[in-house]
């Protein structure tokens, strides 16, 4: 069966942080999955650019919208392979095919009387572009965005997304999968349970200008949402592109909680007034929170993948994310967690297994897999087969029902079963006595068959790692064409394959790591303050503490095994030798002469053993990767050297 999988098109007024990963890298591994059972699959995600929040974001960042757009989407772009996110398409809601595509199909919902013009009021919350109902709010505020919603009058386009509700619920009562876990699809038919409104899908240019023009009216444009959602068709070529009919018939969206209206109430009633089928499975999951607080930019725990990637892995982080959140529950992420979990599941049990077995058949059968040797066969083994059998069961139902989690519990009892194999058999001890060479074999080519087998099952999860277990087999080539089917026969490894006992797959991670959202949150000011507080402000007498001097760059070299750090000399007006961390954004050369700003009263501080007297002050500028850039600040006229600055 082939399948169409896709992620939301996330909005370019956030960089990609953990939250965006998490979904991504769930739609990858089902992805995966599916290949693996030999399924064709197509994998889609994108970006959101059009709609007030973005129009906002571009407007504070002082650039035109779609010098904006083009920015933020290629940091998502470029994140997602940092992840081993491997999409086949990559939609933007900006490309030309998409907009025709918005086009044509607001105008044949308005050509078949689905769409009309009315006068409208309500509580609008512009974090959710959405108008909200009396019902939805808490205490008057919207509760993902903590604001009052808006009152707003408005002329505007209507789609009859009434004259569908009926239709809509019978086909979830009827089709138990349609939207899952349970709890969300039970969410969906309670809100259902009251008469459902018809959507307001335009805004007036009067008040934005940056969407898609509604094509039977030039006044308005597209309301974001109804422009996002059909990303998923535009994606697989609709109305009559080759693959469209296909793809669609076996559509699965990934989604989290938050945006569960649009995807079960909207989009099936739009495509239902399209004349289409609707999509066939809905995936919703929970929350990501820090430290058991909700991630957000303004209390300053947004956890950013790549700072993840950096210090565990791409194999950790795909690991931690589907290890430790039950799909459709909130989840909390905490550096201690991913890093216990790496240090514990990846590096003891996966890891030593790994390495201590390659290092066994290495150094008893001459690095190469043995035979097994007929009547050397014991329970023990019959064991470890059927426990594979009943693991490659349990682990495709659970991995077809985004039970990720159950499928990697699986598979890691697997694994402890191996490393009691190893304990029980003692191939060290048989290796001492010739007469149990014979099933000294058996034990090492059941190890070898056995972590063939945990690779493949691992590949949807960690394909990087998966991938370096096969290649340290000798399997690389199998490893390319293996289906799970194939993990029921025994004898798949050949004997005589080399092996590579140097891999080392998982190396712990020792020191405590701080993840920038780890570090102490700034608490925003009570609401009691009042209002003049100045909690966070520092004292005229506290910035004076800080001796701020012109210095003259007079050395400069790199410094050695640092890819960061530069050693340099500066006079200020007394020489002294500063570290400063600019080696990826200055040649050594191109520093000499310059005059830049020192702060002259630091403690001094030992950098790679060479001590600094001082630190240079630079602006870091976020690029749109998500790394940063460092430049110097200088002074804009020349100064005389060891002027204070003040
Ligand atoms: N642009 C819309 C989606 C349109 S789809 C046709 C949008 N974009 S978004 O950038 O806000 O992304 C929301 C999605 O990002 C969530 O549904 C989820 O997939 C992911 N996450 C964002 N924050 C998250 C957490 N804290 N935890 C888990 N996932 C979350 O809504």
């Amino acid at each position: 069966m082939p399948t169409y999988v896709t992620t939301p098109i996330y909005y370019v007024n956030a960089m990609p942080h953990l939250g965006h990963a998490y979904t991504t890298i769930v739609a990858d591994t089902y992805s995966r999955f599916r290949r693996l059972c030999g399924d064709a699959v197509r994998f889609q995600t994108g970006t959101d650019e059009h709609g007030e929040k973005i129009a906002e974001a571009a407007a504070r960042a002082g650039e035109d919208p779609r010098v904006y757009v083009d920015r933020v989407a290629a940091a998502f772009r470029k994140t997602w392979p940092l992840l081993s996110v491997d999409p086949d398409y990559f939609i933007r809601t900006t490309d030309a095919n998409h907009i025709q595509t918005v086009q044509d199909i607001l105008q044949q919902v308005y050509d078949a009387g689905d769409i009309y013009f009315s006068e409208y009021s309500g509580l609008y919350c512009r974090g959710c572009e959405r108008f909200l109902t009396e019902k939805e709010l808490v205490d008057g505020k919207c509760p993902d965005h903590l604001v009052e919603p808006s009152p707003i009058t408005e002329q505007n386009y209507f789609f009859r997304m009434s004259k569908y509700q009926d239709w809509l619920i019978d086909h979830i009562k009827t089709n138990p999968d349609f939207i899952t876990p349970e709890r969300y699809r039970n969410e969906v038919l309670s809100f259902l349970s009251d008469p459902l409104e018809d959507l307001c899908i335009s805004r007036p240019t009067s008040r934005l200008t940056w969407g898609i023009p509604l094509p039977f009216d030039t006044d308005f444009v597209t309301y974001v949402w109804f422009d996002a959602l059909i990303n998923y068709l535009t994606g697989i070529g609709y109305p009559d592109g080759p693959d469209f009919n296909t793809c669609w018939a076996v559509a699965e969206h990934v989604i989290a909680k938050d945006i569960l209206k649009p995807h079960a109430v909207y989009w099936p009633t739009m495509l239902r007034a399209m004349g289409l089928r609707p999509y066939q499975r809905l995936h919703v999951h929970g929350y990501w929170n820090v430290d058991a607080t909700k991630m957000s930019k303004s209390l300053g725990n947004v956890v950013r993948p790549k700072e993840l990637v950096d210090t565990f892995g791409v194999n950790t982080l795909r690991y931690f994310v589907l290890r430790e959140m039950s799909f459709g529950l909130d989840a909390s992420f905490s550096g201690d967690a991913i890093q216990a979990r790496h240090n514990a599941d990846l590096a003891n049990d996966l890891g030593n297994l790994f390495s201590r077995s390659l290092a066994m058949i290495d150094r008893y059968t001459c690095g190469q897999v043995p035979e097994r040797e007929a009547g050397t066969i014991t329970p023990d083994d019959r064991a470890l087969m059927s426990a594979f059998t009943a693991t490659v069961i349990d682990y495709r139902e659970s991995m077809d029902g985004f039970r990720f989690h159950k499928a990697l519990q699986a598979v890691w009892e697997v694994i402890g079963l191996l490393n009691r194999y190893i304990v029980t058999n003692a191939p060290w001890e048989m290796a001492k006595n010739p007469r149990q060479a014979d099933r000294l074999r058996t034990v090492l080519y059941f190890l070898a068959e056995s972590l063939w087998k945990v690779a493949v099952l691992l590949r949807p999860v960690m394909p990087d790692a998966a991938r370096k277990m096969a290649a340290a087999l000798g399997m690389e080539r199998q490893f390319r064409n293996i289906t799970l089917d194939d993990l029921q026969r025994w004898g798949e490894v050949p004997p005589g394959t080399v092996i590579d006992k140097g891999a080392q797959l998982f190396p712990r991670v020792e020191k405590k790591v701080e993840i920038s959202a780890a570090a102490p949150v700034k608490q925003p000011p009570a609401a009691s303050a009042p209002a003049e507080s100045t909690e966070g402000l520092i004292s005229f007498d506290q910035f004076q503490a800080v001796d701020l001097r012109v210095a003259e760059i007079v050395a400069a070299e790199k410094v050695a095994k640092s890819k960061r750090l530069l050693k340099l000399t500066v006079r200020a007006p007394e020489e002294r030798t500063v570290v400063a961390g600019i080696a990826e954004f200055y040649a050594p050369e191109t520093l000499i002469g310059q005059r830049v700003l020192l702060v002259a009263n630091l403690k001094p501080a030992k950098l790679m053993g060479i001590a600094s007297q001082g630190m240079l002050l630079a602006a870091k500028e976020e690029q749109a990767d998500g790394t940063e850039r460092l430049v110097l600040a200088t002074v804009a006229a020349p100064v005389a050297v060891g002027s204070r600055v003040a």
